[in-house]
């Protein structure tokens, strides 16, 4: 009965751990949740010029010596891949290339060879046969990624498609597709910076919010698989306004430094202006501080920044924004051998968080001595080498570091 309609018992069915690929570039694996998983749809957002291709390019490449790739471009020419290729010194790869823009033909294309990874670069460029309007537009990049999910799921088939990031409203950027696929990546860099982090907002297969650090060189994307202290500058001197915090990302721990600038407001509007941190978060610190510590910064601009364009979702930055801005308003420096991170809550309470253990031996292992955290992150037998001081209270934080 159950075969005519579909319907199965769930305790029925078994449950092959999902098999993956690995690919062979530890970064993008570890962002993926361990892999490429067969019949899986993943999007990868970013600015042009960013580095996607040249990901991908090298991530086929490397899967291509187990399984069968289909590298679809509608954004170059066959001979351009041909020379990024080149560039990348990917000479005797077997990924095979196709430049098409009919969605169409690229799903009866690899319906036919049936390759283990599709990549469509990008999925802004496919147009499909039943729609008018033009390529990029909401209805056709929907309309395409439709049918390469359906494609995906009927065969098997993993599918990377290649998303721009655009600010202008009329062409559909990959924010109308996170629904639609299973995994979301975006990459991301700091301007001017070689630094790339691409970041698993979505993941069916893995954890959401893993990062995986790539640095952009002459040959390609190289991997940096130690990442956890390239996002702290190196001043000689203890500076004000700067404190490095154990941010947790993903799976792993990462020292980040945290950077504020408090300054006498020039203008009637003061402003508050956090990049890497959430805006509102700041104001609410800022009245904490003032509340439960004293501090004042009316009539300042307040300015927090996380080094590298690195992005912290986590309460456990609140405390290390809150001592940046104090440091720089007082024009104090905090120890440069310092680490501290912790939530703040609204009564000038100071929170645990998830991992203190784990945080406080990443702080160790890169030579840092003190740390300021919250009291109930504090392991009962400390870290080796790490003097640690458990706070409860925004006014006691504050008065570690003056
Ligand atoms: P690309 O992968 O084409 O970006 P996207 O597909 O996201 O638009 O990368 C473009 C930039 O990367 C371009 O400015 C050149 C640079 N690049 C390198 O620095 N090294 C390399 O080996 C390659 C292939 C590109
Ligand atoms: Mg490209």
């Amino acid at each position: 009965m159950g075969s005519e309609t579909g319907v199965r018992r769930l305790d029925q069915i078994s449950e092959h751990p999902e098999e993956r690929t690995q690919i062979g570039l530890s970064e993008l694996d570890r962002v993926l949740g361990g892999g490429l998983v067969p019949g899986s749809v993943t999007l990868i957002g970013g600015d042009p010029g960013i580095g996607k291709s040249t990901l991908l390019m090298q991530a086929a490449s490397r899967l291509s010596e187990d399984v069968r790739v289909l590298y679809v471009t509608g954004e170059e020419s066959l001979r351009q891949l041909s020379l990024r290729a080149r560039r990348l010194q990917l000479r005797d790869t077997g990924v095979q290339v196709l430049a098409e823009t009919q969605v169409e033909q690229v799903v009866a294309t690899a319906a036919k060879l049936r390759p283990g990874l599709l990549v469509i670069d990008s999925i802004q460029t496919m147009v499909s046969d039943g729609l008018t309007s033009a390529a990029g537009t909401v209805s056709q990049v929907r309309e395409s990624a439709a049918q390469l999910v359906r494609l995906a799921k009927e065969q098997g088939i993993a599918v990377i498609l290649v998303g721009h990031v655009t600010k202008e409203g009329s062409i559909a950027g990959p924010r109308v597709l996170e629904h639609m696929v299973d995994t979301v990546l975006y990459f991301e860099s700091d301007a001017g910076s070689r630094l790339r982090l691409i970041r698993a907002v979505k993941n069916r297969f893995g954890a959401a919010n893993e990062i995986g650090v790539f640095a952009m060189t002459g040959e390609g994307l190289r991997e940096v698989p130690n990442p956890s202290a390239i996002f702290i500058s190196r001043h000689d001197l203890a500076v004000p306004g700067s404190v490095v915090m154990v941010a947790r990302e993903g799976t792993r721990p990462l020292l980040v430094e945290v950077q504020a600038l408090v300054d006498d407001g020039q203008s009637g509007h003061v402003r508050r202006l956090s990049v890497g941190l959430e805006q509102n978060r700041l104001a609410l610190l800022l009245a904490v501080a003032h509340r439960h510590g004293g501090v004042s910064v009316a009539g300042q601009d307040v300015f927090v920044n996380v080094v590298g364009g690195v992005r912290i979702g986590e309460t456990a930055a609140d405390l290390p924004a809150l001592l940046a801005a104090v440091s720089s308003l007082r024009d104090q420096p905090i120890a440069r051998e310092l680490v501290c991170f912790g939530e703040v809550g609204l009564a000038g309470e100071i929170r645990p968080v998830p991992f203190g253990e784990e945080r406080l031996r990443e702080a160790a292992k890169h030579g840092f001595t003190k740390a300021v955290v919250p009291v109930a992150n504090k392991p009962r037998n400390g870290v080796p080498g790490l003097e640690i001081l458990g706070v409860q209270r925004v006014a006691e934080a504050l008065h570690a570091i003056s």
